[in-house]
């Protein structure tokens, strides 16, 4: 914890939860009980972010091409996120946090819909973190909804071709209420982005670790926000430059 610069927080972190399948190998059990197990971490991670100030934070719970998987570990998974917001509700409340949901949420079961949105409805109003979970979620699905909706308005003369920027994708996307995450992290040693927030993490610093999602915890959690703290953010320009800026912000404060 004393390892946290407080004043250079990133105010939104994305998290790819991966590797909950071979933590669970490992130790002879099935699949489904390795994401029993991450659910804790989520927990965890949740409550840290909270604590120390996070803003935003997107875990990336089930994606597109997780529909591909065995029948079993999706209803399972399915299960496991209509319990879990069951049941964790009412201490996402007590804690100010409120949820969103990104993704083709049409696409999940009626069952899990509903659960969706009646949390999302009843911490609609929370004002500290804003966990938002990526569910039935790709960054190329998105990306198409965006690119159909663009070109309907300019079809329908609503939208000039000129007008069509940076900000007006983002505006398109599913995250527009959300700033982009400036930290994303991965667990369990693939360097792949997977189909995740492909547009939102063009300047993200991305952090790799092999640690598997049910042993990624608070220490684990620090470790990764320090390790983004010790980097020099550059955005394309020279480190010089970034020097001299911070210098002129010091002597003017
Ligand atoms: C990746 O591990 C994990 C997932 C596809 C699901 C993540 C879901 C949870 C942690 C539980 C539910 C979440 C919430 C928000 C309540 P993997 O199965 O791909 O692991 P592997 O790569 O080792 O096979």
């Amino acid at each position: 914890m004393e390892s946290i610069d407080y004043a250079k927080l990133p105010q939104h972190i994305a998290i790819i939860m991966d590797g909950n399948g071979r933590w669970a190998k490992e130790r002879n059990k099935d699949r489904v009980y390795g994401h029993h197990e991450g659910v804790l971490s989520v927990r965890e991670i949740v409550n840290v972010s909270a604590e120390i100030g996070i803003q935003y934070l997107t875990l990336y719970a089930f994606s597109t091409e997780n529909w591909n998987r065995p029948k079993e570990e999706v209803d399972a998974l399915m299960e496991l996120l209509v319990n879990t917001i069951r049941k964790e509700v009412n201490d996402l409340n007590k804690n100010n946090i409120r949820l969103c949901v990104i993704g083709d949420m049409g696409s999940l079961p009626m069952k899990c819909q509903i659960e969706m949105k009646e949390a999302i409805d009843l911490t609609a109003t929370n004002t500290g973190l804003t966990l938002i979970l990526a569910l039935s979620y790709s960054a190329k699905w998105e990306l198409v909804e965006a690119i159909k909706k663009i070109a309907t308005a300019v079809k329908s003369d609503q939208l000039n071709v000129e007008a069509i920027n940076d900000a007006l994708i983002s505006a398109h996307l599913s995250t527009a209420a959300f700033p982009d995450p400036e930290l994303m992290i991965r667990t369990s040693g693939e360097h792949r982005i997977s189909n995740f927030l492909l547009f939102q993490l063009a300047y993200a610093e991305l952090y790799f670790t092999s640690t598997h999602w049910p042993d990624f915890r608070r220490e684990q959690f620090l470790q990764a926000i320090g390790d983004y703290q010790n980097r020099e953010r550059r955005f394309g320009k020279t480190s010089e430059q970034i020097q001299t800026n911070l210098t002129n912000v010091d002597e003017s404060n």
